[in-house]
């Protein structure tokens, strides 16, 4: 199916004879196979008696050789057309003795992960879902406050590619206003104290234009600017901001890193709501410590929160 995917996908018209040949198959299973690529892929495809098959809008695929023509050729790249989760996939391979660093992307999830246990809505060749290991064996420094190092790369890449608004919500969210365009999911394996590897998962809504499973705000890179974006140059420039936020943070650590993440904050000085599981406390955003933990005033009184499970909500009243 994705074979004849790969030959429709520059938009143009092609005859039911010409793709049955291409395949070796018959107009009738070519026919079949579009079907499928409707209903699976959730792509439309016009059908003109005398022309053929065209797809409603050209694709471009995610490309190894494009992505390292874009500038990122140090990253082994495994791109997959359909996975469960490129985290999960990027942990399998931890566990198969697959050397880090290396890059898992995909065309689409049909199990993407999010924070929480959210699912991570993922359609077919229009967003990135895009995972990279590291092994870490310098102790807990490595870690702390690096999923927040993550999203200050992404958000430089999203602003470098045109995005201006693009800006940061603790811990790690990626928004345009009040609308989310990037999450990230960060998942760690082995023992954090000594080696471990982690999986840098991040997910951006990058030429989605609708979509009714995505149960918060959010928008997209082509919402906001209008036009399309070919993935592979995001791949490098996302590539090279991490490239750059990952060893200044290895060699000076998170506090080096501190006061740029305040800055790009959304929610400085904001009323918010921190939601723990079943739990809500109410405070006014401080800023963040040097390991990248939130400091809010609660009361009165300053006090910090950190952990995966944590989320905040604006206050009405803020
Ligand atoms: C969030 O909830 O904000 C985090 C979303 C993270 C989604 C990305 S997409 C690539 C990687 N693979 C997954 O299954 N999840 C992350």
């Amino acid at each position: 199916m994705l074979t004849l995917l790969k030959l429709l996908k520059d938009g143009r018209f092609h005859s039911g004879q010409a793709l049955g040949a291409a395949l070796g198959i018959s107009r009738s299973a070519v026919w079949k196979q579009l079907q499928h690529l409707e209903a699976d892929l959730g792509l439309s495809v016009h059908k003109v008696r005398g022309k053929g098959y065209q797809l409603a809008k050209p694709l471009l695929l995610l490309d190894v050789a494009q992505i390292c023509a874009n500038g990122l050729c140090e990253w082994p790249v495994h791109v997959f057309d359909s996975i469960d989760s490129t985290n999960a996939e990027a942990l399998r391979s931890i566990e198969r003795g697959v050397q880090a660093p290396f890059l898992v992307l995909a065309e689409r999830q049909i199990a993407g992960r999010g924070r929480r246990g959210r699912k991570w809505v993922s359609p077919f060749a229009d967003n990135l879902y895009h995972s990279l290991v590291l092994r870490i064996d310098g102790g807990m420094r490595q870690i702390e406050g690096l999923s927040l190092v993550v999203g200050l790369a992404v958000m430089h890449a999203l602003r470098d590619m045109g995005i201006a608004e693009a800006a940061l919500k603790w811990p790690n969210d990626v928004l345009v206003g009040d609308k989310k365009i990037a999450g990230i999911l960060l998942e760690l394996v082995g023992d954090p104290a000594d080696v471990c590897h982690v999986v840098l998962g991040v997910g951006i809504n990058v030429n989605m234009r609708s979509t009714d499973e995505v149960d918060q705000q959010w928008t997209s890179m082509s919402l906001e600017s209008g036009r399309d974006f070919d993935r592979n140059e995001l791949v490098a420039r996302l590539g090279a901001k991490l490239q750059q936020y990952l060893a200044l943070h290895h060699e000076a650590g998170f506090a080096a890193i501190q006061s740029e993440w305040e800055r790009f904050h959304l929610w400085q000085g904001r009323a918010v709501s921190l939601i723990a599981g079943v739990n809500r406390i109410d405070g006014v955003v401080m800023g963040i410590d040097h390991q990248g933990a939130l400091r809010l005033k609660v009361d009165g009184v300053e006090k910090t929160f950190s952990g995966g499970e944590l989320s905040l909500r604006l206050r009405d009243d803020s």
